[in-house]
């Protein structure tokens, strides 16, 4: 049985946890798509080329706690305009999508590009100001002194960065259920998606 789930949306957003939550429960495999852009950016700062660096990663680049600071996201959101590097990376998610017993990607163009005829689509969103905020107490939550402010600024940065790139720029997919996380808890969000990916198996 194969059966692909594709969550896209803005920087923090939920849709990490939510497809976390949601492979738990279906019993999928889940791929967060932004580390693979991730580890290009963290390479990328320290001194290798992005497109060099996107067509020789490895799936053990993507477990280092490091990828996770801002410093890296922009970096990441940066390579992520090159066609190349994303080019590079597309086949690695479409296998991932199509492995036996069912997989959930999460990223920004996992509807509309990596995986266009999806079983099932949703589309992740919230304010700036509420991402912002969910994003300075994971960070400040693991040690990291950082203002709220530098994390506002990073996360529209990226997201203007994100819907504006001309090769597979952040935006729905026509057919995606569109999932407004801005005055859900975490437990109503993940069970309106899993709502969302039953409605569809059925
Ligand atoms: O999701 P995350 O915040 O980890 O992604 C980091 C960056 O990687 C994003 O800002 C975006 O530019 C890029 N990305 C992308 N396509 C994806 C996943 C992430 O362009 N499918």
């Amino acid at each position: 049985m194969t059966f692909t789930v594709a969550i896209d949306g803005p920087a923090a957003a939920g849709k990490g946890t939510i497809s976390k939550a949601v492979a738990a429960h279906f019993g999928f495999a889940h791929l967060d798509t932004g580390l693979l852009y991730r580890a290009v950016g963290a390479k990328v700062l320290a001194g290798e080329a992005a497109i060099a660096a996107a067509e020789a990663l490895d799936p053990a680049d993507l477990e280092n706690d490091d990828l996770r600071t801002p410093a890296v996201a922009q970096a990441a959101s940066e390579v992520a305009v090159i066609p190349q590097v994303r080019a590079a990376l597309v086949a690695f998610q479409q296998n991932f999508a199509r492995r036996e017993g069912g997989a959930v990607l999460d990223g920004r163009d996992i509807g509309t590009v990596i995986c266009p005829h999806a079983d099932a689509k949703l589309f992740v969103t919230a304010s700036a100001d509420c991402r912002a905020m969910r994003r300075f107490e994971e960070l400040t939550a693991k040690g990291m002194d950082i203002a709220f402010e530098t994390v506002l600024v990073d996360v529209k940065e990226r997201d203007a960065r994100d819907r504006s790139r001309a090769t597979a720029p952040l935006v729905p997919a026509d057919d995606a259920v569109l999932l407004d996380t801005s005055d859900l808890t975490i437990d109503d969000a993940v069970a309106q998606a899993i709502a969302i990916i039953e409605a569809a198996r059925r």
